[in-house]
């Protein structure tokens, strides 16, 4: 899918370069002082808003939140437990493509449309092209997530 694709979702429309744009303006938010390593996440919600998160670092280096997280927790704190994921872009300001780690995958599954495209493209300034930029369905992303069946 390409970055100019258009993504629908009720009445809005938005690029997966547009969330990929949000992504990279939050990552200049991000605290990371002890890695220097700036990420940026922009969720776009099946309700048609775009919530971006970026990561929280912490001297106490394992409470660091990544920025996908960030964001998550923020989508639902801003509109509760329903919401759902149809689109998801990462980016850092380093340069090289940076998907999501596997902890971040495995809590974005229980919000997230398996079809939903998830971009992670290199490029740290928004410059960012098709050729650099990787997408797949989360269903690619996460192939064997966990879950829970208890019977
Ligand atoms: N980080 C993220 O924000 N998302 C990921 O998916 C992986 C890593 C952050 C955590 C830490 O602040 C920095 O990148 C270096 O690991």
């Amino acid at each position: 899918m390409g970055e100019r694709a258009k993504l629908r979702i009720e009445s809005q429309t938005i690029s997966m370069q547009e969330l990929v744009d949000a992504a990279v303006a939050v990552a200049g938010k991000a605290y990371a002082p002890y890695s220097g390593f700036r990420v940026g996440a922009a969720l776009l919600l099946t309700n048609g808003e775009t919530v971006t998160g970026a990561n929280v670092e912490n001297v106490s280096y394992g409470l660091t939140i990544c920025a996908e997280r960030s964001a998550l927790v923020r989508a639902i704190a801003m509109f509760g437990p329903e919401i759902r994921i149809a689109a998801a872009a990462v980016i850092n300001l380093n340069g090289a493509p940076s998907p999501p780690c596997g902890a971040c995958r495995q809590v974005l599954a229980e919000f997230i449309d398996p079809d939903a495209p998830i971009c992670f493209p290199a490029g740290s300034t928004g410059a960012v092209t098709a050729v650099t930029a990787v997408t797949l369905p989360f269903r690619e992303v996460l192939p064997f997530g966990f879950d829970l069946r208890l019977k």
